[in-house]
């Protein structure tokens, strides 16, 4: 049985991921530190799984712990081992991701982020683990405000927390033997196999409404915020411009489900695992744009709710355009995203309005 270690497992997509890999059969070690996620989410996995609660207590091994702790996640190796199903690949969800508080503590974002990553790659060296999928970001481009973004396009990221994510990538470039992070594809000449996957806007929620996006600060991004205002918490929502050089003004995002996200990261590692040593680097996005009004609508259409808005001023670092070329994740992963932004307004809600104050 292949058996992976999931860092952050208990958050919005780490959740969600590993729903997809307990329903394909892995052994699961799953790390988080809870805090950013509560350990509800993992119970409501197991129970929305596939899979009998003897079996789910058999496949999924819970550690509550911090990435950053070597001898904690050298230990969790070596349980594998003396269980006799070893740890073969990692997928390294764990960090922190909120840009506007990656201004005011950059240093918690390198510690966590890049600290947590290295400690993490020097445990999976010394265990012989060459194998890992790692959560990268539409955030490492430069905004390219006219056309979908590709993997060979710049990397320039503008916030402490996008600049975490790109000084990853090429960290894992570099223990990958491999010369950049702007190929789509390049052989690792140290065994290594690496899968670096950029996200743009993932949103939406499993559609049993039992696991979603549960933030347990104020959250920054538009479907969460669409959200509270649908649910009361706030009374409307603030769009951040409309004199963006886009066809009604406001901004242009790539939702992409987060089931689809999901699966992309079973795609990567399905790959990884099938192929010669290598490092990809993949968006996961749908290729579809989306403006802040549209998406307001279709998700007033599709819910049968009112959401207030106003219009205010534009947001500090926000660009006009951000769309994915999702070209090289079909040629290589085989993967694209499914699902519909209705799908996404629809599930967003379904698990809003199921659970109103998330999982507490
Ligand atoms: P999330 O905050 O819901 O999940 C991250 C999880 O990691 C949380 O459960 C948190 O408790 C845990 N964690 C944080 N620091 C940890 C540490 N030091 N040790 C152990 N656990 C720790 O975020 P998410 O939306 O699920 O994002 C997952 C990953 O994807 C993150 O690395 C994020 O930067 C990246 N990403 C997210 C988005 C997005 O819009 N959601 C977009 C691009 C990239
Ligand atoms: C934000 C982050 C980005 C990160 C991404 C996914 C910033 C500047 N960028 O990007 O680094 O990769 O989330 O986590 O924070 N909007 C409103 N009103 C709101 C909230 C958002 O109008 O109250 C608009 C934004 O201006 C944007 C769109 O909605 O046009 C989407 O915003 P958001 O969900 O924050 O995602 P990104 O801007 O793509």
């Amino acid at each position: 049985m292949k058996c992976i270690l999931v860092t952050g497992a208990a958050g919005f997509i780490g959740s969600h991921t590993t729903l997809v890999l307990l329903n394909a059969g892995y052994k699961l070690y799953l790390l988080d530190n809870f805090s950013n996620s509560s350990p509800i989410a993992l119970s409501r996995v197991a129970k929305l799984s596939s899979l009998s609660k003897k079996e789910a207590q058999e496949r999924i091994s819970i550690i509550d712990g911090d990435v950053r702790d070597f001898s904690l996640l050298d230990n969790v190796f070596s349980t594998s081992k003396r269980n006799g199903e070893r740890i073969n690949s990692v997928i390294h969800f764990a960090g922190l991701k909120a840009v506007g508080e990656s201004f005011e503590k950059s240093l918690d974002y390198w510690d966590n982020n890049v600290g947590g990553t290295i400690t993490l790659l020097k445990v999976m060296v010394k265990n012989s683990c060459r194998n890992i999928v790692f959560s990268s970001s539409a955030t490492v481009y430069r905004p390219k405000n006219e056309a979908a973004l590709i993997e060979t396009d710049p990397i320039s990221p503008i916030n402490p927390y996008g600049i975490t994510k790109a000084t990853i990538e090429k960290m894992l470039a570099d223990i990958g033997g491999c010369q950049s992070t702007a190929s789509a594809q390049q052989n690792s000449s140290k065994g290594w196999r690496i899968a670096c996957l950029r996200y743009f806007n993932p949103a939406g929620a499993h559609p049993s409404g039992e696991i979603g996006e549960n933030p347990k600060n104020i959250p920054n991004n538009l479907l969460p915020l669409i959200n509270q205002v649908g649910i009361g918490r706030n009374k409307s929502l603030t769009v951040f411009g409309n004199d963006w050089p886009t066809p009604d003004g406001t901004g242009i995002r790539d939702y992409v489900h987060v089931m689809d996200i999901a699966e992309g990261h079973k795609a990567a590692l399905d790959i990884l695992l099938s192929s010669k040593p290598q490092l990809l680097i993949m968006n996961l996005g749908s290729g579809k744009g989306t403006s802040v009004l549209k998406l307001i609508h279709i998700f007033e259409v599709t819910n049968g709710i009112k959401i207030p808005y106003e219009i205010g001023k534009r947001r500090e670092g926000d660009s006009a355009i951000s769309l994915a070329d999702p070209s090289q994740a079909l040629k290589y992963l085989q993967w694209e995203a499914k699902r519909s932004i209705e799908d996404i307004c629809r599930d967003a809600w379904n698990w809003q309005y199921k659970n109103p104050i998330g999982y507490l």
